[in-house]
């Protein structure tokens, strides 16, 4: 038979204990973690999320320690059957005060953080942001299973990678066209639902240069896992390359690549796709004027490489089920030709 104290030794306790304690921090090694915070925003919300860490742990420690210390101190074996007792006013109300307590600072800290990022800078404190001073305005559009990102003011349209630019306000109007996102990038943003038929806002300040994940936080169907972006936070110079090279005309395209846009433009894609300059205006799916330019495509989840476009134009169910790109059964020419036409789309 297994003793109580055997069951309970300390050292067995300690490792939980300690396991317990570490396993949040399992996720940092990667970028898509709220402990490296690259914006005031999500530092406020790293700090508020450190706080509110600390006291959950204080509060597993003296709950655990009570409750270890009662099962070894008063067990049957040791005690035989306790003393029955009824009532203690001041334990209860010593065990309603306190969680109340903690309860109050909790809300009093995230009320507190919460008017602090909403609280949206003036444009004017933004002198090296783009167009002028003035805050880049970023339109976000939510679909099954990808983000759009339009630039109104600078005529740009692109997809799953939102090129920043270092320490500009960045402000975020978010709409969905089918059902509720939620925009989150931990480094930079707290999350903020994507909702259909209602804009909503929110902004971040990058003050670190480099690329940070973003992902959809809100259950939205099978591909909700697969539905992430890239944030690029650059130099405004760089910024300004990335906008003019956006704005660009598409080249003029040559043999393979000639025959990929004559297939494309009299084919299904310019029902659902957009490439600015030729007659396709399709909106279903990611504009794909400048697609060789974004590092990932399909909802930032594949490398954007002609072997994985090969992949994905043969049949882009299999690659990701539940995309509402079908597979619309081209032949093997005709897809080598379509992928030197999107790998020129630089
Ligand atoms: Cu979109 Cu989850």
């Amino acid at each position: 038979m297994i003793s109580i104290r055997k069951t309970f030794s300390p050292s067995k306790i300690l490792l939980t204990l300690g396991l317990l304690a570490v396993l949040p921090l399992a996720g940092c090694a990667s970028s898509p973690t709220w402990f490296m915070p690259a914006s005031s925003n999500a530092a406020l919300i790293t700090n508020l999320g450190t706080i509110i860490f600390a006291i959950a742990i204080v509060v597993f420690i003296v709950v655990e320690s009570l409750l270890v210390y009662s099962v070894v101190r008063y067990s049957r074996k040791r005690e035989g059957e306790p003393k029955q007792i009824e009532g203690n006013t001041k334990f209860e109300i010593a065990w309603t005060a306190a969680p109340a307590l903690v309860l109050l600072v909790v809300f009093i800290l995230s009320v507190q953080t919460l008017s602090q990022v909403a609280y949206t800078p003036s444009a004017a404190s933004n002198p090296s942001g783009a167009a002028g001073g003035n805050a880049v305005h970023v339109r976000v559009v939510g679909h099954q299973w990808w983000w759009e990102f339009q630039y109104p003011e600078l005529n740009i349209t692109t997809a799953n990678e939102l090129h920043v630019p270092l320490n500009a306000v960045v402000n975020f109007d978010l709409e969905s066209v089918d059902v509720i996102h939620s925009f989150w990038v931990p480094q930079l943003a707290g999350k903020t639902d994507v909702i259909p038929g209602h804009v909503n806002h929110t902004w971040f300040q990058a003050n670190q240069l480099g690329t940070f994940h973003g992902q959809c936080a809100e259950f939205c169907g099978l591909e909700h896992a697969l539905m992430r972006f890239e944030v690029v936070a650059e130099t405004p110079d760089q910024f300004q390359t990335w906008v003019a090279q956006q704005q660009a005309p598409v080249a003029a395209m040559t043999g393979d690549a000639a025959k990929g846009e004559q297939l494309f433009l009299n084919g299904a894609c310019i029902g659902c796709h957009t490439v600015n300059g030729t007659k396709a205006h399709g909106k279903v799916g990611p504009n794909l004027t400048h697609l060789a330019s974004r590092k990932l495509f399909a909802g930032a989840v594949f490398d954007n490489t002609a072997v994985n476009l090969k992949k994905w134009l043969t049949n882009p169910p299999a690659m990701k089920p539940g995309t509402q790109m079908p597979n619309l059964n081209l032949a093997p020419a005709d897809i080598d030709a379509l992928v030197a036409y999107l790998t020129s789309l630089k």
